[in-house]
Order: structure tokens, then C-alpha cells, then sequence
């Protein structure tokens, strides 16, 4: 099925629209009831249908937007490689339910010069925000555009991307934004491994040994719901563990979930996140704990 991306026009695809121009989405859902919003990057995956499932669940109205954002790549970040599927992603969220693609161009959505941008507060440069400065601006910038132009009710984000889950829910809290945020649940491969869209950079023998993340991961939760508070020493010998097999890591931390801080004691729940690179490729997950 023939799909082609044009600006300023609505186009069926399986009882789906794709719409491009911000005036043409804004009209497309009045009426449609209680409109559920799931922005990705598209090079949709089996993580992203789930998100795409959670979010017929919450309403009657499923939007998806596709739209590879530039402000939150660095500069050695993968923007010009970033994987771009648009037909075959489109055939996926036709078979999935959703009602409505926006797919804005960057001239629609980055008039310029783009002076404007949200800058999220101190969150923005831990884990992450310290390793990728500048993300988590580029991350709130093009989701509080995103959001004014669907103007969805309620919008899930994949817990996969756990601080940006958080960042998303502070900004709209605070900038009040009648927008109900769900976190939708991680999807793993058989053998573990988070479905990403990075993934597909793996070479095989690299795809072997990424599943080691999420089992050094599962070590941490399970020595922490036993009782051990010695976090830094989890966090180290996790570490040690990837240098070991030939991973280069950024960190390793066991943090509490409602702010990202240390733990501070008491009975906190705890979350365990982790990013790491496995030859050039960039691996991120996260557990609750
Ligand atoms: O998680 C993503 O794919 C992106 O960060 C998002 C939320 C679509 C913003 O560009």
C-alpha cells in the first residue's frame, strides 16, 4: 500500500489518517472523544504496538505522531542514521488501531529561528542529562509541541525511557496541562534485552551479549528486595561486570522512583537504571524494584 507523506493533506490508509499540517490535526479530532496521544520517533517496534495497545485501553481515540526530533540529539548522536520507516511504520499502527498519524514536517514544527524551548529543572542533568546535555530540553520542547497540537487528554510514554517519563509528568503538572500521562510497560525480548529502536545496530555477536544489561539488572533488584542497602557496591560490581565483557558504561544507579534521587533511606520504592554502550551503540533500561 502506496503511502506518500505530503504536506497539508489528510490520507486514508486503512481507515488510519496521516496528517501533516498542525491545522489539519487540530480539526481532525473534534468529536472524537477521549483522544489518547503516543509520540514516537517512529522505526516502530513490537514496544511501540504495546504502547500503542495500552493506549486503546485509556480512550476512545488513539493518536500517534512520528516526527524524529532534532533538538534532542547531541552532536555525535545518531540523528542523520536514526532509521527512517515511515511506510512500513504506518502499516503497523493501521494494524494496531490507531486512528490518526501525525507526521508534521520540521519546518511546521521548528519555524525559525526556534527561540522557545522548555528547559526542564535540575532532572535534566543527572543520569542521562549528564551524559546527553541538552536531551531532555529537545525531549519537553517537542513534546509540549506535540501536545498543543493534538491536544490529547491522556498521552502514554514507555517506562523503557524512565526519566523522560518523569520529565514529561513534571512539566505537565506544572504547567498544568490537562493531559493525563501513563507509563506504559516495557517490552523485552525473549532472552530479556528491552526492545529499542537502537537495537537494530547491533551486530549478532553484540546482540548475543546485549541481554547482560537487564540480567545485571535483575541481580541488583534481587540483592536490594533482600535486604542489601549497599548501593554503590551493586552499582560497581554491575559496572565491573560490563567493563568486563567488553562494555563501556555511563552508569549504574539505584534510585528512588518518585524523584530520581539517591535513596535516602525508609522504605522509598526503588528503581534501578542502567546505560551503557556495547561497541558504538547505546543501550539504556531500567527495573523496578
Ligand atoms: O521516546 C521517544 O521516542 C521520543 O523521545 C519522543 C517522546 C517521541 C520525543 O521526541
Amino acid at each position: 500500500m502506496a503511502v506518500t507523506q505530503a504536506p497539508n493533506t489528510l490520507i486514508p490508509l486503512n481507515a488510519m489518517q496521516i496528517i501533516s499540517a498542525i491545522a489539519d490535526q487540530r480539526s481532525a479530532l473534534k468529536g472524537r472523544g477521549r483522544v489518547v496521544f503516543v509520540p514516537t520517533m517512529g522505526n516502530l517496534h513490537a514496544g511501540h504496538i504495546s504502547l500503542m495497545e495500552q493506549a486503546r485501553a485509556h480512550g476512545d481515540t488513539v493518536v500517534a505522531s512520528i516526527f524524529v526530533n532534532r533538538l534532542q540529539f547531541g552532536p555525535n548522536d545518531d540523528f542523520d542514521k536514526y532509521p527512517r520507516t515511515f511506510q512500513a511504520d504506518c502499516d503497523k499502527l493501521a494494524a494496531a488501531g490507531v486512528s490518526v498519524l501525525f507526521a508534521p514536517t520540521e519546518s511546521d514544527l521548528y519555524p525559525e529561528p526556534q527561540e522557545y524551548t522548555v528547559e526542564p529543572p535540575a532532572i535534566q542533568n543527572i543520569l542521562d542529562g549528564e551524559f546527553r546535555p541538552g536531551h531532555f530540553r529537545g525531549v519537553a520542547t517537542v513534546v509540549l509541541k506535540l501536545f498543543n497540537c493534538v491536544q490529547p487528554q491522556a498521552a502514554v510514554f514507555g517506562k523503557k525511557d524512565y526519566q523522560q517519563l518523569m520529565v514529561i509528568r513534571n512539566m505537565t503538572r506544572q504547567l498544568a496541562l490537562p493531559i493525563d500521562i501513563i507509563g506504559g510497560e516495557t517490552v523485552r525480548a525473549e532472552d530479556g534485552l528491552a526492545l529499542s529502536s537502537r537495537n537494530g545496530y547491533l551486530s549478532a555477536a553484540e546482540r548475543a551479549e546485549a541481554p547482560r544489561l537487564y540480567r545485571l539488572l535483575n541481580d541488583i533488584r534481587s540483592a536490594v528486595s533482600g535486604g542489601e542497602t549497599n548501593y554503590l557496591d551493586l552499582e560497581n560490581r554491575a559496572i565491573s561486570g560490563l567493563t568486563a565483557a567488553g562494555w563501556k558504561t555511563d552508569y549504574v544507579a539505584v534510585r528512588q522512583q518518585s524523584d530520581l534521587a539517591p535513596p535516602k533511606g525508609g522504605n522509598a520504592a526503588l528503581v534501578v537504571l542502567a546505560a551503557s554502550r556495547l561497541g558504538t551503540t547505546r543501550l539504556i533500561d531500567n527495573i523496578e524494584i
